[in-house]
């Protein structure tokens, strides 16, 4: 079987994720827009999903809409409010650490006639702040930014950043991804007024995902067809999955405190054991504002690739954090934003961890990636 530890790139989906969905697909298989038996009780599901899924957010039932995952929600969330502000104008503000989801829109929207703004971080990953305040105009209409980075782990100072924005009438969207699960992710605290999540990041099925979108936004939803999810993202809703996305995202919150102890524990393990094993590497991010479930280091004595296809040959599965295109990885953007052009950006791997790994896991990873170092250790001596 292996050892899995790439758990920021998708979760398996639990079984009572899996049980929910079934009962959807064997029993409850109506078109929720059917105004028959079987589609009232299809929509009594949709329903109580959308209503689980507003109380882990702390959000309003009608402020949530199902979508295809945060690709989508990304997508939805910023060009939906850049179009509908342009009147008020055409400068949108994110960071060059947003996952390509949100990159590459921004990145569209330029060619658009919109201007973006960058902002860089420091070397733990953390937004600059002042060039925030500084970069924020009165035709400024979106701001977004991530809470959890997707490769490094990274925790943004949201408080911060909404603290700034408080007096500004940008809207503030935030890519929220990573988070679920591991902190807190309230939108009434988060002062939010748009907010992505996909349901495969904490137990639940790929494809799809939720997009909060506070009451009041001005926001132009882009996809014609149907009147579903009340005009604002047209398509038969996939029930079975939402059903599947508001079971792990009940459970995610519920087990949240618990897990993240037993993953802190295992992050601890990791990094000590690399130590005791005098295996040289150096951790890339902040040690203090970081989610626990991903550690990116920094090996110096060999290239992700080759360490990658090496754990891979010993049934060990992380990720170097940045796309892989036919087996090559592309550098990671994220760590070239917070590092330039150091060596880091081609020598760091992610190592992303669950609840339900253990601590011979851990260990397994350590052995192997020192049985590496001495090979090369060895070779270049
Ligand atoms: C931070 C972040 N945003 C957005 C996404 C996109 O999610 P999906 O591929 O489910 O649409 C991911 C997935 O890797 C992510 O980590």
């Amino acid at each position: 079987m292996g050892i899995y530890a790439d758990y920021a790139a998708t979760t398996p989906t639990k079984p009572e994720v899996i049980e929910a969905m079934m009962k959807i697909y064997e029993t409850h298989y109506g078109n929720p827009s059917s105004i028959h038996a079987q589609g009232r009780d299809a929509r009594r599901f949709l329903d109580e999903s959308r209503r689980t899924v507003a109380q882990c957010l702390n959000a309003q039932p009608n402020e949530i809409i199902f979508t295809s995952g945060a690709t989508e929600s990304n997508n939805t969330a910023i060009k939906g409010i850049a179009f509908a502000n342009e009147a008020q104008g055409k400068h949108l503000i994110t960071t060059k650490i947003e996952h390509h989801s949100v990159l590459h829109v921004f990145e569209y929207l330029e060619t658009q006639g919109f201007e973006v703004t960058y902002l860089d971080v420091n070397e733990e990953g953390l937004v600059d702040l002042n060039a925030l305040k500084q970069q924020l105009r009165p035709d400024t209409t979106l701001v977004s930014i991530m809470f959890v980075n997707n490769e490094v782990g990274t925790v943004q100072h949201v408080y911060d950043i909404q603290e700034i924005l408080k007096t500004h009438r940008a809207y503030f969207h935030m890519d929220a991804v990573q988070a679920i699960g591991h902190l807190p992710v309230d939108v009434e605290d988060l002062q939010v007024d748009a907010l992505s999540l996909t349901a495969h990041k904490f137990g639940g099925p790929k494809g799809v995902g939720a997009l909060y979108v506070k009451n009041g936004t001005a926001i132009q939803y882009l996809q014609q067809g149907g009147e579903q999810e009340t005009k604002r993202r047209a398509g038969t809703e996939n029930v079975a999955q939402i059903v599947g996305l508001a079971t792990a995202m009940k459970l995610a919150d519920a087990e949240r405190d618990e897990n993240q102890v037993q993953i802190a524990q295992l992050k601890e393990l990791l990094l000590v054991s690399l130590q005791e094993r005098a295996i040289p590497f150096e951790y890339n991010g902040s040690m203090i504002d970081t989610s626990n479930h991903i550690i990116n280091l920094y090996f110096p004595f060999v290239d992700v690739e080759t360490l990658l296809t090496l754990l891979d040959m010993s049934q060990i599965y992380v990720s170097s954090g940045s796309a892989c295109t036919a087996g090559s990885t592309i550098p990671s953007h994220v760590l070239s934003a917070m590092y330039g052009a150091d060596d880091r950006v081609t020598h760091s791997i992610r190592i992303s961890i669950n609840e339900n790994m253990t601590e011979r896991d851990i260990k397994t990873i350590v052995a192997e990636i020192q049985k590496i170092y001495l090979r090369f250790k060895e070779e270049s001596s």
